[in-house]
């Protein structure tokens, strides 16, 4: 049963047409709406007999950019006029796309003293236009909820499609929506600047994008995806600057681009000022080096972290297991020895010192499995910048 305030939306339907232009669905609405599968109605009476309501009302913008949820609260309080004396349970899967939070701000207060309702956040992600084919392949599934059984339920909605359900909190499954659309529209800009700037160069860009993504170890993949620590070290600052710098003297505007390194900047903040608000003053830092596995110092984030430390007044020392002072040499001593001149007295000889010593630990780098271990033994409270503690694989490393 397909509900909408629109007469005309589900006359059209009535009589078995798609009430707009969408490839393939005006078949199925007059195929289902002949074999009596489907039906409409303008009346929420018309859930009396569901099991499952799926709220898939308009979202638009406010003026301020904001999310207009007045389309929402109505359908909700039209549901809850439905819910006195109902005995059934009912299940509330909100497909519409909600900012994170709006499910228990919004939904649950509106359908408070119900107690046979569920509500669940099941995001729609097909696409205006090849909407059918998304829905009948779908890139993604997901339900979100804290109630086992009406995120099974609602999986179950789907079972005969070739999809894997992702089963995740209520305010994940919000968020992962707008996590995929920002995601989207990253990978439109991108590739649009990358090709306005390779087109400036007389490169040709669907060239460039197109090797780009032959790549499918770092490039396509699940690589630089997971949220860590900031990135850094002696390549992607470097080339970074280097593009931003070019860019501009050829007259062109990257945003996107141009944005990566300050907003790396603004992440490493936040995690110095979650190592600045501790209150203990020993603070043991696990890692020096830009990422796992190198001694490579040039630009690495945990040097500011340092500086920053230091230049607070708080009391550090540091460990690496690939850093000692007497074997580093070139551009890589050069640029701890600028940048903190008295590193030598803040390095720690073992893993085993600076446990004994410190308050606090600061987790710079994932580390193996056994360090882990040692780290976890030692009982002390620990920030873990990186992302999962344990080191998982080199392919995985932020570098
Ligand atoms: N359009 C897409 O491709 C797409 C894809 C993914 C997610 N979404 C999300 O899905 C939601 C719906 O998008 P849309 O493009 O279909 O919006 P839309 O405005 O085209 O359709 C919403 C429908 O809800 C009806 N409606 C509103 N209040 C109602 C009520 N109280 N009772 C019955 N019907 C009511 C409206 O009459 C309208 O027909 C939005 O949150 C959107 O962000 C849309």
């Amino acid at each position: 049963m397909g509900i909408d305030r629109d007469q005309h939306k589900v006359d059209n339907v009535l009589a078995g047409r798609a009430p707009f232009y969408e490839p393939g669905l005006e078949d199925l609405v007059r195929d289902n709406v002949a074999a009596g599968r489907l039906s409409a109605s303008t009346s929420a009476s018309g859930i009396a007999d569901a099991q499952v309501v799926l709220v898939c009302v308009g979202t638009p913008s406010e003026k301020n950019g904001n999310l207009g949820l007045s389309q929402l609260r109505r359908a909700m309080d039209e549901v809850a006029g439905q819910l006195s004396g109902r005995l059934a349970p009912l299940i509330v899967a909100i497909r519409s796309t909600v900012f994170p939070g709006t499910c228990e701000e919004v939904v649950l207060p509106a359908l408070a003293g119900h107690k046979q309702v569920s509500v669940v956040s099941n995001p729609e992600f097909l696409r205006e236009g090849s909407a059918v084919a998304d829905f009948m392949e779908p890139s993604l599934l997901v339900v979100g909820g804290s109630g086992q059984a009406a995120v099974r339920q609602v999986a179950d909605l789907y079972a005969p499609l070739e999809v894997t359900a992702c089963l995740v909190s209520l305010r994940a499954a919000e968020m992962i929506k707008y996590a995929c659309n920002a995601f989207h529209a990253v990978k439109i800009s991108f590739a649009n600047e990358i090709g306005a700037l390779s087109e400036k160069l007389g490169i040709d860009a669907h060239e460039v994008m197109h090797t780009l993504c032959e790549d499918t170890k770092l490039n396509i993949s699940p690589a630089y995806l997971k949220p860590g620590f900031a990135f850094g070290g002696s390549c992607l600052p470097k080339d970074l600057r280097a593009l931003a710098y070019r860019t501009r003297t050829l007259d062109l505007k990257l945003p996107l681009l141009e944005s990566a390194l300050p907003s790396n900047e603004e992440h490493l903040k936040r995690a110095i000022d979650s190592v600045l608000n501790l209150e203990t003053r020993k603070i043991g830092v696990i890692g020096l080096a830009f990422k796992e596995n190198t001694d490579d110092l040039r630009e690495s984030p945990v040097v500011n972290l340092l500086e920053q430390l230091i230049g607070k007044g708080r009391d550090v020392r540091v460990f690496d297991p690939h850093i000692r002072m007497d074997a580093i040499y070139g551009s890589n001593r050069n640029f701890i020895l600028e940048s903190i001149p008295h590193i030598s007295r803040l390095l720690a000889a073992n893993l085993e010192e600076l446990l004994g010593w410190a308050d606090d630990l600061v987790l710079a780098q994932k580390q193996s499995a056994g360090t882990m271990e040692r780290i976890r033994a030692s009982g002390l409270p620990t920030i873990a910048l990186v992302d999962g503690a344990v080191q998982p694989s080199l392919a995985g490393a932020q570098s």
